[in-house]
């Protein structure tokens, strides 16, 4: 049957295995965010530190994304599903604004906990974003990979 002897399950494997990385990265965060002020000070630029990772880690997720040979491969054999992969893909901007902006307006040390607060439930809204896109994402090429395999 078509699918086996091709690359893509290589590919497929690859965007998997960054979505796992994904989700480490996002439970590194939260953990940062759970820190307690008073036992780290540093809080503040650990959590710096964890958002830009996890930020460059999903710029050069995308960009692969983007790039082909992932969605491209089950759009040239599933034309009906271009719709949903170019609406999925075309969140990607969207999501990279978002942490862009919780970077620049995580607050000070000395900040109010009211804004700790904020960040934290901007944070929480992000990581929702985020898996849900990758859901979508991952329902767009199995969906692919089923009806190509003839399982649909
Ligand atoms: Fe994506
Ligand atoms: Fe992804």
């Amino acid at each position: 049957m078509a699918g086996f002897d091709r690359a893509d399950p290589v590919i497929m494997g690859h965007i998997l295995s960054q979505h796992r990385e994904l989700h480490e990265q996002i439970t590194a965060v939260r953990h940062a965010f759970a820190l307690s002020p008073a036992a780290v000070p540093d809080r503040p630029a650990v959590l710096h530190a964890r958002l830009v990772e996890l930020r460059d880690h999903l710029h050069g997720h995308f960009r692969q994304e983007e790039a082909g040979g992932f969605m491209e491969e089950s759009l040239a054999r599933m034309p009906r599903l271009a719709r949903a992969a170019r609406a999925v893909l075309g969140q990607h901007p969207t999501l990279l604004a978002e942490i862009d902006r919780l970077i620049a307006t995580l607050p000070a040390s000395d900040a109010p906990p009211a804004e700790w607060a904020r960040a934290t439930a901007d944070f929480e809204r992000l990581t929702a974003h985020l898996l849900d896109h990758e859901r979508q994402e991952n329902a767009v090429v199995q969906e692919g990979y089923n009806e190509d395999l003839g399982l649909a």
